[in-house]
């Protein structure tokens, strides 16, 4: 395919859509999925073979469309209409919409969202534009929303090097966590001298509780494809990997779908889209280990060996696979790219706040109503993203705080609702942005329980080269395993801070270095609560088992005890 094919192709396809009049789009993203989706794909499928399938009604099954503790969802498209979306859409429902159609009579209003609900009206979707709105196995439903234009565009009439400058221009940073500037790290890679170059994308996404860049994967997986052959052209690479998580099939199984058709079509292979550029991506599937997440120990991992960080400098971008250059990136940050060059840098670099440019992707869960993933503007007031979008919590629970971050991150308290959330906004609050889980928490949570949670994680997950992570996080979880039974003291809870703050400064990779981020932000925002538990053995939250005596009581009852049993003299 060339430029001009592409284009021609988009139109077609663009044509066929808006000649539709219904498009019936069904959530089949993972959770809506398990609430049943497959089930009302199949009798919309089933009355459309009833009706001959009609040219003009279509049938999508989607990826993820956002609210998914809602589903199934399904979505309705009719030209000149508003959309329409139904949340816990049954069989039974979908196909009465579909027969309302057919008879222009009104559609039921069971179940139908808000036209104006602020769950979708907050969000600005870039990376997530066709997530929900097209089917992922589809190449030409991506191609007709400008899918491939952006690789189109800068193989005709980019260098590379306009291709890094545009993006440095972007301000877009890296959404695996830490926030480096993307544009900055593709300079760089391609100033490093070498034969080979590779472009690694990070789709292994451990932290507990999110689930963005599986998202993505399911839901659009071509974006991350165009954004990593963008990418190899800037820094002058010819192979891609996708490094996905092995307990995510689906992702894997699109992904290798979306190659292949991408191969066929002339997108991804040789000669790209009719350019002197050639560009092949291949799957390396993970073995769930957090660790292998950090870019050294993935690295590592793709080339065979053992999934373990190690010492930096050299960074990747000077020695990577095979001690190449390469240039490792987040899937989201991938995503980010093809929405840079159809809306252009400079329209990217105005949404955003301070040094935070573009949108991020959170998972949002916990106690709030809306469940689901979203995208929002950076910036954007913790208070929105929890009462807006999310809805509140649940039961007209009383917010308490907010984690980002997961194991390398920290929670937010009431307090600090309303502050911009960017990364140094989070920061500066002792949390950080993270790859964009965001764990809604009410007064029915203890925070000492919570740091505890997120220890024995990084405990667990520690892959022990270093002594202070290995060692230290196992001492961490003791100390706050005595808090929440009841058995530490005042000297607990200092050796408790002394040694997080060790255990930062001196382990080897982020995975040690932040582990202790959770205690130390709860011990900063809610250190009363330790203070009960250890002064009072009391959980204030009623979470904590509080079973266990203090060695100082302990001693105290055990005399008490052996004065009761002593012999009066008089014998029994
Ligand atoms: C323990 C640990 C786990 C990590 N896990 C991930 C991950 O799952 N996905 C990811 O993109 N980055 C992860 N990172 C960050 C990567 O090391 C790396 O910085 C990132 O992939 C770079 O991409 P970006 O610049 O687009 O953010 C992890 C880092 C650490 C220390
Ligand atoms: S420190 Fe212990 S675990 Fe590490 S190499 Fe020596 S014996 Fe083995
Ligand atoms: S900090 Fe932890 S995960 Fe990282 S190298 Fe050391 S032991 Fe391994
Ligand atoms: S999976 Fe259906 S809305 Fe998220």
């Amino acid at each position: 395919m060339n430029r001009v094919e592409l284009a021609e192709l988009a139109e077609a396809v663009t044509a066929q859509q808006q000649s539709c009049r219904m498009r019936l789009l069904v959530c089949c993203g993972t959770p809506c999925v398990a609430a049943g989706s497959q089930a009302v794909v199949a009798a919309l499928r089933e009355r459309l073979a009833a009706l001959g399938h009609p040219a003009d009604l279509e049938l999508v099954g989607t990826g993820c469309q956002g609210p998914c503790s809602r589903g199934p969802l399904l979505t309705v498209l009719r030209p000149g209409q508003p959309e329409q979306v139904w949340q816990k859409c049954t069989p039974e429902l979908a196909v009465s919409i579909l027969e309302a159609e057919l008879q222009q009579s009104a559609f039921p209003d069971t179940n139908l969202l808000p036209a104006d609900w602020p769950f979708f009206r907050c969000q600005t979707r870039l990376v997530l534009a066709n997530s929900g709105r097209i089917d992922p196995e589809n190449l030409e439903q991506y191609i007709a929303r400008g899918g491939y234009d952006g690789l189109a565009q800068v193989l005709h009439e980019m260098i590379p090097d306009q291709v890094c400058d545009s993006v440095v221009q972007s301000g877009l940073r890296g959404r695996g966590g830490g926030g480096y500037p993307t544009g900055l790290k593709w300079q760089l890679v391609r100033k490093s001298s070498g034969s080979r170059k590779f472009i690694v994308a990070n789709g292994d996404e451990g932290d507990p509780g999110a689930y963005m860049d599986r998202s993505l994967m399911e839901s659009d997986p071509h974006r991350i494809l165009e954004g990593m052959a963008i990418a190899g052209y800037a820094i002058g690479a010819e192979q891609g990997y996708i490094y996905v998580r092995g307990e995510y099939p689906v992702a894997a199984q699109r992904l290798r779908k979306a190659i292949r058709d991408a191969e066929r079509a002339g997108l991804l292979g040789s000669r790209v889209l009719d350019s002197s550029f050639s560009f092949r991506i291949d799957i390396r599937i993970g073995a769930g280990a957090f660790v292998c997440g950090e870019e050294t120990a993935l690295l590592a991992s793709i080339m065979g060996r053992r999934g373990q960080p190690r010492i930096r400098p050299p960074y990747p971008a000077e020695a990577g696979l095979w001690g190449c250059p390469t240039l490792i990136n987040n899937v989201e940050t991938f995503g980010n790219i093809p929405a840079i060059f159809s809306i252009g840098p400079q329209a990217f670099n105005a949404i955003g706040n301070g040094k935070s440019r573009g949108t991020k992707v959170f998972a949002l869960c916990g106690e709030v109503v809306n469940n689901g993933l979203i995208e929002v503007p950076m910036g954007i007031p913790l208070r929105e993203i929890v009462f807006e979008i999310g809805g509140g919590l649940a039961n007209g629970a009383a917010f308490k705080a907010a984690q980002t971050g997961g194991p390398s991150g920290g929670c937010i308290p009431a307090e600090k609702l309303d502050t911009p959330v960017d990364y140094e906004n989070l920061q500066a609050l002792g949390s950080i942005m993270g790859s964009g889980g965001l764990i809604v928490m009410g007064e029915q949570s203890c925070m000492v329980d919570v740091a505890r949670f997120f220890m024995e994680f990084c405990l667990d997950e520690s892959c022990g080269k270093c002594v202070p992570c290995r060692t230290g996080t196992v001492e961490i979880y003791r100390l706050l395993s005595r808090i929440c039974n009841g058995s530490a003291s005042q000297r607990d809870l200092q050796t408790l801070e002394q040694l997080c703050q060790m255990v930062k400064d001196t382990s080897l990779c982020g995975l040690g270095a932040a582990a202790p981020n959770p205690v130390l932000s709860t011990l900063r925002w809610f250190r009363a609560e330790y203070e009960t538990h250890v002064n009072e053995r009391r959980c204030p939250a009623g979470v904590c088992s509080m079973d266990e005596l203090p060695l100082h009581l302990l001693g105290e009852q055990l005399l008490q005890r052996i004065a009761a049993l002593r012999c009066d003299g008089e014998g029994y």
